[in-house]
């Protein structure tokens, strides 16, 4: 007599393991041994179609049997309605304990079976429930699954479950842990990565994700973690890959994995909105990104003005004074200025000072140049104070020494660009520039 761990195991592996990215739709049919009538769920029809069988009171097809064959001998006899009445023993009553990821057609739930609770990966969204087991039937005081609240369910060893939901919908549940998963850790979004592993771009949703490598294949996963340790599950076959998480700030955490390869991960979502450019909610202007002619704020933004307002006030305190002497350029004039550039020095050497219309920050209503917009602003006492403390104001230095092949242009000591006071705190951290900061580049097309 085969023990039941075998039963087990030989359900798991024959189990279509649904990866990350397809899930089953309600139709198809699952490869769980035990499951002769095709339903997704091991329960009493499967059992009465066995034993009608061995009792010869009942035909399977081909297909059938191969699923009747519970214990995987060959044969359909007696052994294999005790397996799958052991496996009714064990599990029969037994409610899922942890948290459980379920896969299916409708997309990816998170349960929660001991604080009653079933998330949407997608939006976020939480319905609590209370959930009673009889037999193989799981109760819900609610609809959990669209207009359902009752599922036959089946284990599928012990950490994995099939749900059939009234109306047929089916989802697969993996054991994902004992705790509950903590929303405020989980990685969202889009990012991009440098490091040992190359370029890699990655898209976090819940607790799933995929990554695209620098040769354009992909992989998706799904990962848990304890405080700062993450295990990803890879691909279709879950291989585990652990790895340190560490934030650096709002827009950068690292992870370094298993084999010591540390990876920096900068968040990376670019949309366009009316034309703008916003990288994750920041406006950018620089040579690759472009704003509309028609864009004309008409002026510093009214927040823009007071942070310099601020700024001005200690830094007279201080013993310096300091004036806007450009601040809102509108698309004509930048163009005036920088056609008179191009008449004067040609324009590659405009170039390296001089936006394009449309590039320049000026047209944001968020730049402005400081008292003198001159190389012989350069280390001045005001030069200096606004490099040391613009940043506690919300400014920030954007075109720094030595970052013309970064930024596009030569040093500007007297050019700030407002960030608010948050971000401009941590562009100023990290010492780099807003385009390094961003993993963004800054070239002309043509
Ligand atoms: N001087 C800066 C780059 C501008 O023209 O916007
Ligand atoms: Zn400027």
């Amino acid at each position: 007599m085969k023990n039941k761990r075998s039963f087990l195991s030989k359900l798991i592996a024959a189990a279509i393991i649904s990866c990350c990215f397809s899930s089953m739709p309600s139709s198809a049919r699952n490869s769980i041994h035990g499951d002769v009538n095709g339903d997704n769920i091991i329960g009493y029809g499967d059992l009465r179609l066995i034993q009608g069988y061995v009792l010869g009171k009942n035909e399977l097809t081909a297909d059938q049997l191969t699923y009747a064959d519970v214990d995987g001998d060959g044969r359909v006899d007696a052994f294999d309605i005790t397996m799958l009445k052991e496996n009714f023993n064990e599990h029969m009553n037994k409610m899922p304990q942890g948290t459980w990821i379920a896969s299916g057609s409708k997309g990816k739930r998170y349960y929660n079976f001991e604080k009653g609770t079933v998330t949407e990966e997608s939006s976020g969204a939480v319905t609590s429930y209370k959930c009673t087991v009889s037999e193989t039937n799981l109760n819900f005081d609610k609809n959990v699954c669209g207009d359902a609240n009752h599922a036959l369910f089946s284990w599928i060893g012990s950490d994995k479950l099939l749900l059939r939901w009234d109306k047929g919908y089916v989802e697969e549940l993996h054991y994902y842990g004992n705790a509950a998963i903590n929303y405020s850790s989980l990685l969202s979004g889009k990012y991009v990565t440098s490091g040992g592993y190359g370029k890699r771009t990655f898209n976090f949703k819940g607790i799933s994700g995929s990554f695209t490598g620098q040769n354009g294949s992909g992989l998706g996963f799904e990962y848990t973690f304890s405080g700062n340790n993450y295990t990803f599950y890879m691909g279709t076959d879950r291989k585990q890959k652990k790895a340190v998480y560490k934030k650096i700030d709002s827009m950068h955490f690292s992870l370094t994995w298993d084999d010591g390869t540390v990876e920096r991960f900068t968040k990376q979502d670019i949309q366009v909105k009316n034309g703008i450019t916003y990288v994750n909610g920041i406006l950018i202007a620089n040579k690759t990104y472009a704003l509309p002619s028609t864009y004309n704020p008409g002026a510093i933004t009214s927040e823009a003005q007071s942070a310099f307002n601020s700024m001005k006030a200690d830094a007279a305190k201080a013993g310096y004074t300091l004036t806007i002497c450009s601040g809102f350029r509108s698309y004509s004039y930048q163009s005036q200025l920088y056609n008179s550039y191009v008449n004067r020095d040609g324009k590659a050497k405009a170039d390296t000072y001089s936006a394009r219309p449309g590039h320049s920050e000026h047209q944001t209503g968020l730049a402005m140049d400081i008292n003198n917009a001159s190389d012989s602003f350069n280390n001045t006492p005001e030069a200096k104070w606004i490099a040391a403390n613009c940043w506690k104001y919300g400014f920030i230095l954007r075109y720094p020494q030595g970052k013309q092949n970064i930024t596009g242009y030569k040093y500007e000591s007297w050019h700030v660009r407002y960030l608010g006071k948050d971000l401009a705190k941590e562009v100023y951290n990290s010492g780099l520039t807003l385009e390094e900061f961003l993993c963004i580049d800054s070239v002309y097309k043509n």
